[in-house]
């Protein structure tokens, strides 16, 4: 696991911005899969910032997004749909049809979550995908005690994440109570994986997926398993890791760091 240390939000989103430009440059056609929340609200900002001013080309990219409640439609201001709409895609030159979020209005979740999981396979698979994690250590929705094999399919929401995400929505009771999302097993076949996190609120969440054991209880640890995972944190997201000073060692010093 690569652990970057940021001072700020703004530094924790260039950073992550940064990895998928390069991404971008090399791969123009890679296949991102994308996170909603107000974590990467940043990165997507600096994106469309680099689409503007940089002409970072998105005409080939391939998206896959990590969730959406069940039954908002997408015009649904709270709908995961019409935030990427408004934060990200209506921004860039990606082509409608390249983007990919799953349906929380399908007549038939089995099958579309089926179809959801070979449309991954037959795009070639995720090559860069971002993560936030939740109080209680979820990526995408999957709650603790989610299966660490798990793929597309119908969650019920926790209580903590219901209690996070009502500050979204005009009355807690009108946060949806389901979501289908991306399994744990579905996330690890991504080639490589960023997760973000900023703030105290993050602290434990981040310290028990980067040390503490593999465990459905904290899903995010899953990422342990995975050979190619960096998390970019900012220093309160980051304040509860037992080994930070190792972790800002290790960065100091990769090959090609600058040296002081
Ligand atoms: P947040 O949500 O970015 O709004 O904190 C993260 C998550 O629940 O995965």
């Amino acid at each position: 696991m690569e652990i970057v240390i940021t001072e700020s939000y703004e530094e924790m989103s260039k950073r992550a911005a940064q990895e998928v430009a390069n991404l971008l440059n090399t791969k123009p056609n890679a296949v991102l899969g994308l996170a909603t929340g107000s974590t990467p609200l940043g990165l997507y900002r600096e994106l469309i910032r680099m689409h503007k001013e940089e002409g970072l080309d998105f005409s080939q990219v391939i998206t896959f997004n990590l969730d959406e409640y069940v039954g908002l439609p997408k015009e649904h201001p709270q709908s995961y749909h019409y935030f990427m709409n408004e934060n990200l895609f209506k921004h860039i030159n990606i082509p409608p049809q390249n983007i990919h979020i799953p349906s929380g209005t399908t007549s038939n979740y089995k099958a579309f979550c089926q179809w959801y999981e070979d449309r991954i396979r037959q795009c070639g698979g995720i090559d860069l995908q971002i993560l936030g994690i939740g109080a209680d250590g979820h990526i995408a929705f999957n709650e603790p005690t989610s299966s660490l094999g798990s793929r597309t399919r119908i969650k019920t929401l926790a209580q903590q994440t219901i209690k996070d995400n009502a500050r979204f929505f005009d009355r807690p009771e009108d946060v949806p109570r389901y979501a289908i999302t991306m399994g744990v097993g579905t996330i690890l076949e991504a080639r490589k994986i960023i997760l973000l996190a900023n703030g105290k609120g993050k602290s434990d969440a981040v310290a028990a997926a980067i040390e503490g054991p593999v465990t459905s209880m904290c899903t995010a640890s899953a990422l342990q398993l995975h050979p190619n995972v960096m998390f970019i944190l900012d220093r309160e997201a980051a304040s509860k890791l037992k080994m930070i000073e190792y972790y800002e060692w290790i960065q100091a010093n990769l090959p090609g760091a600058p040296k002081s």
